[in-house]
């Protein structure tokens, strides 16, 4: 993973980001990443005591926690102006809060699970890629925005019905967003990650983070390495960041190859 080395290293230098679901997880690993390579970061999430203590932790003044429910679009919109009134400007949306939902199969599916999961990972991305790209083109920044979908966007069956519609739903609404917001220079893209341990896939299925390591590892394609809330952050630097300057529209599947080969033994047919 990326070791700064100087101040030409520090990728997002000036820049200014707003990170949902950050008090924890991939968004908390890339609150910090973002930070180190010079950005200022505002967490936006709802776990208050936690978005405090992921500030409190990283001892910079470039940091702050702000409440935000997404699924509120007044909370979003709010958060988007005091964003741009604390540090002048709003460059990168990094637009990652979601939740799994409900884990029934589709026999069993909890209609109301469903909205909850919709409000929360569509209305609720949807209403921060709204108001940030409302900024982004009042104030003229050609700016980056990134939300976090899951390989359960790329096929069925790595996921719940419900979380795997609804993070099919982002990657409709980012290919939308990317092509209405070309004409103002704003990058619109997606990220998305393998089974990765975090609060979130613990949680679900009542596991230690060991666990979900050693489940992804076995099933991953690529081995050798185990995947870390840091990788897919550092795909998110790289979204954010100026190297990423002509990718716009893209699905950046962090999986080590899961989703591009054939899981069943094709030889021993
Ligand atoms: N962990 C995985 O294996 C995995 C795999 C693929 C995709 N993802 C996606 O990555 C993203 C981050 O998840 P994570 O794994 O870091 O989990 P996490 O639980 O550690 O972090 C999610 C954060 O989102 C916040 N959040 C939830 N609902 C919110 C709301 N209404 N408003 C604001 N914040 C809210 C939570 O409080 C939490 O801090 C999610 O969109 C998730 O679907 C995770």
């Amino acid at each position: 993973m990326s070791k700064l080395k100087g101040d030409a290293a520090r990728r997002l230098e000036g820049k200014v980001a707003l990170i949902t679901g950050a008090a924890s997880g991939i968004g908390e690993e890339a609150a910090r990443l973002f930070v180190e390579h010079g950005a200022s970061v505002v967490i936006a999430d709802i776990q208050d005591e936690s978005g405090h203590q992921v500030v409190a932790s990283m001892g910079s003044d470039k940091v702050s926690y702000y409440h935000c429910d997404i699924r509120d679009e007044k909370q979003v919109e709010e958060t988007v102006k005091h964003t741009i009134d604390k540090y002048g400007a709003l460059d990168i949306l990094f637009s990652n809060a979601g939740v799994i939902g409900p884990l029934n199969g589709i026999l069993d599916l909890d209609i109301q699970g469903l909205d909850n999961t919709m409000a929360t990972n569509v209305r609720g991305v949807a209403a921060t890629l709204k108001h940030s790209a409302r900024a982004m083109v009042d104030k003229k920044i050609r700016g980056s925005i990134i939300c976090t979908t899951s390989v359960a966007a790329c096929l069925g069956g790595a996921g719940p019905p419900a979380y795997t519609a609804s993070k099919h739903a982002i990657v409709g609404l980012v290919r939308s967003a990317c092509s209405e917001l070309g004409a103002y220079g704003i990058r619109v893209n997606c990220l998305s990650p393998f089974g990765v341990a975090t609060p979130l896939s613990c949680k679900a299925y009542n596991l230690e983070p060991s666990e979900v390591e050693a489940n992804s590892c076995a099933l991953a394609n690529l081995k050798g390495i185990v995947l870390k809330a840091r990788h897919i952050a550092e795909a998110a630097l790289f979204l954010a960041s100026d190297e990423a300057a002509y990718i716009s529209g893209h699905n950046l599947v962090v999986d080590g190859g899961f989703t591009v080969v054939n899981q069943s033994n094709f030889s021993a047919l």
